[in-house]
């Protein structure tokens, strides 16, 4: 059933203390495609985002990635595998220039010129950053802000890319921005999953999609057919 590049998330469990935050969730992402996972407030989608990164301890289940087990490793073994995150919340290191944090992300990279490659690809896929690349992070926008923290995961030449809500808060612009370079992204190869509570952009950008509801996926099928499926319409995006 799974091709042997795929990341596979293999009937997981995560539980905070004894309240179980996910439950037997079970995906799959092809290598070179785009999913989204969906989902309202707390129904676990950083939770499961978390648990393929090692940020949390999975209870039960397994996480695969190139037929390699990684379940519960630590984060910078996850990341050893080219799985890079950018989390909810951006997490930028705020009083540290803009360069720093792109540098910071390449941080297991020693190749001078590989790593000169990787920060001229950030610079074009956001060019707005150049002249900030001096700033603190924590004084640009929060459109701006989101850029860096994605570029600081694409100074790690992932070859996953899982980003969590990239464009809640955003202004449409930036919401456009954020989507057309995560698209780029995947086109030069990179395997995305996009976690999302605005579905119409998940669903937009990405070819399959999973709905995740109180820790279980309910449903998962083509994006496309999802962006005119009468209970997502309804439940997701508001119409
Ligand atoms: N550190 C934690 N300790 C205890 N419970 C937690 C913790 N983090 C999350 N939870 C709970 O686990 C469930 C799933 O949370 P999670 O953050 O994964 O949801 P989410 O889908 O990412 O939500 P949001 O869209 O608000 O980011 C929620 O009920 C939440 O309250
Ligand atoms: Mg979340």
């Amino acid at each position: 059933m799974t091709s042997d590049n795929s990341l596979v998330v293999r009937n997981l469990s995560v539980l905070y203390g004894a309240v179980p935050a996910i439950t037997d969730v079970s995906l799959q992402i092809e290598e070179g495609s785009i999913v989204s996972l969906i989902g309202a407030n707390g129904a676990g989608k950083s939770t499961l985002i978390k648990a393929i990164t090692g940020l949390v301890k999975a209870r039960a289940g397994d996480i695969v990635y190139r037929s390699k087990v990684l379940t519960n490793q630590q984060p910078n073994d996850i990341l050893e595998h080219g799985i890079a995150l950018v989390p909810e919340g951006r997490r930028l290191f705020g009083s540290m220039t803009v360069r720093e944090n792109l540098e910071m992300g390449a941080y297991r990279i020693d190749d001078a010129k590989k790593k000169r490659e990787l920060f001229d690809r950030c610079l074009h896929y956001f060019p707005d950053l150049e002249v900030k690349l001096p700033s603190p992070a924590n004084s640009l926008s929060g459109g701006q802000q989101q850029m860096v923290a994605v570029a600081r995961a694409l100074m790690s030449a992932p070859s996953v890319l899982l980003l969590d809500e990239p464009t809640i808060g955003l202004a449409p612009a930036f919401v456009n921005v954020i989507s057309s370079v995560v698209r780029d992204i995947n086109r030069q190869g990179v395997t995305v999953l996009l976690v999302e509570q605005n579905a119409e952009v998940a669903l937009r950008v990405s070819r399959y999609s999973y709905v995740l509801e109180s820790g279980a996926v309910v449903k998962h099928g083509r994006s496309d057919i999802f962006l005119h499926d009468p209970d997502i319409k309804k439940a997701y995006l508001g119409l």
